[in-house]
């Protein structure tokens, strides 16, 4: 690939400023305040693929937020990539432990980013790694060296279950036909440790609602005598997990792969500092399901946790009160195999079950999707590793993150293609978390890499 350090180099103020201004609106895809500038954002990216070389650019209407869809097809017979990304952001609260506003971005130098890194929400889920794409995209049209068609597929509504996507895909797979998709929303082991993700995990979400009494009551005069539904919530909640740490809902396991000892083994290999990872998060030991190492937990294993929990009094001061209702929104980590639906299904049969005739329960599924694995001698990994191996000098490992893109599954299933995950966040910039950043190395190296995988996956696919 000719000069692309020089490119980068020469152009380097230029592609941070530009991610700055994108990272200044704040597209909080959960919040209606924020309605209008999600739809900024979806015209500011709609011209940024056009400067950067996009043929056509379209705002894809849908009823949701649109999908900002553009392309450039330079030969027929040449395979076509199609790059994802999401333009939405989680919302930024707790907005007080933010050390500067989450849409003032702003450069910081870090321990894992001794270059800096540019802190605002958004930055590295997904601006920031979706954005590398259009600056690579940038350098290949404007040094005439894009060796194969491209389409770009950037939405809006990836935080909040992309519900609409999910229509789009089904309805336009001519559109979107291509031979490779290539998404950076994942991460990597460390600057010096380049990783490709190769399996995402699913999920499934539900909120719950357990009503006791029905209104608020005097915990003197009732207390002791009628079933408190955040004792109940509690106590369902708790049974929910055995001593091991295994999930006690029926069915839960059924479908779940056992991975062989030299899998496990394989996956080992991948270097980690248990002491490290503890003290990154001020914590003592870890904690999880019996037999099973930090990685494996987190990645090859399902999960259920509580993601919030509310009832009764929590204002100022005391209030002697039963509460009349308690609620808690609970995902599953789902793991390849196990189906969303069935298992939100499995969670609804066993929590109604558990609750004790006192109380009335509500099992309200929110949004999920299908967990994905990718082998790793298929012609787009191949490419990718190359092209790591060129820009880092080291061949990347493959790794299952723990996370979740559900739409991912639903591309192999709509459009039959495979996804090559090349993320280049760190698990320690802090997405969903206040302070998220996103390093300027990583910024600058995913720009690098990415015209390279274009090269290596038009060269290999011959
Ligand atoms: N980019 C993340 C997923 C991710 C991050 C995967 C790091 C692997 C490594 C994505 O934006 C995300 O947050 N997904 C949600 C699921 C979605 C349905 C709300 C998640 O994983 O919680
Ligand atoms: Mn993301
Ligand atoms: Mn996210």
């Amino acid at each position: 690939m000719q000069n692309i350090q020089s490119y980068i180099k020469e152009h380097k103020n230029r592609f941070i400023n530009e991610l700055i201004e994108l990272l200044k609106i704040p597209s909080i895809s959960a919040d209606s305040a924020y309605i209008s500038d999600v739809l900024k954002t979806a015209e500011s990216i709609k011209i940024s693929l056009e400067k950067a070389g996009c043929e056509t650019v379209e705002i894809c209407e849908t009823n949701g937020f649109p999908i900002v869809f553009g392309e450039k097809t330079i030969n027929k017979n040449l395979p076509t990539i199609l790059v994802y990304g999401h333009y939405d952001v989680q919302p930024a609260d707790p907005i007080e432990l933010w050390t500067s506003p989450p849409f003032e971005p702003v450069i910081k130098k870090t321990d894992s980013h001794p270059e800096g890194a540019i802190f605002a929400r958004g930055a590295c889920d997904d601006k920031g790694q979706m954005y590398m794409h259009v600056k690579a995209l940038e350098f290949m049209t404007s040094t005439n060296q894009l060796p194969c068609n491209v389409k770009f597929m950037i939405e809006g509504e990836e935080e909040v279950g992309s519900k609409n996507l999910n229509e789009f895909v089904k309805n336009n797979r001519k559109k979107l036909k291509n031979d490779v998709i290539l998404i950076s929303d994942t991460g990597m082991i460390a600057n010096d440790i380049p990783s490709i993700t190769t399996g995402l995990r699913g999920l499934s979400y539900v909120e719950v609602e357990i009503t006791g009494p029905n209104r608020d009551l005097h915990s003197g005069l009732y207390g002791g005598a009628v079933a408190n539904p955040i004792n109940i919530l509690t106590k369902m909640i708790a049974s929910l997990h055995d001593e091991n740490n295994h999930i006690t809902i029926p069915g839960f396991y059924d479908a779940v792969e056992e991975l062989s000892k030299t899998e496990r083994s394989e996956m080992a290999k991948a270097p980690f500092s248990l002491e490290n990872y503890q003290k990154a998060l001020n914590i003592d030991s870890v904690y999880g399901e019996k037999g099973y190492t930090t990685n494996e937990r987190n990645s090859i294993r399902p999960t259920l946790d509580v993601n919030g929990i509310w009832g009764g009094y929590t204002g100022e001061g005391a209030k002697t009160v039963i509460a009349s209702k308690a609620y808690a929104k609970i995902s599953m980590r789902l793991v390849p195999h196990q189906d969303w639906e069935e298992i939100t299904q499995l969670f609804k049969n066993h929590f109604e079950s558990i609750a004790p005739k006192s109380v009335k329960v509500k099992v309200t599924p929110h949004h999920g999707g299908q967990g994905y694995v990718t082998p790793i001698d298929s012609t787009g990994y191949q490419a990718a590793s190359k092209a790591y191996q060129k820009t880092f000098e080291k061949t990347p490992i493959p790794q299952r993150s723990g996370g979740s893109i559900p739409i991912v599954a639903l591309f192999e299933k709509e459009l039959n293609s495979k996804t090559i995950l090349m993320g280049f966040g760190l698990d320690s910039d802090a997405i969903h978390s206040p302070n998220e950043h996103f390093g300027i190395f990583n910024y600058l190296k995913g720009i690098e890499t990415i015209p390279y995988f274009y090269k290596y996956f038009t060269e290999l696919s011959k």
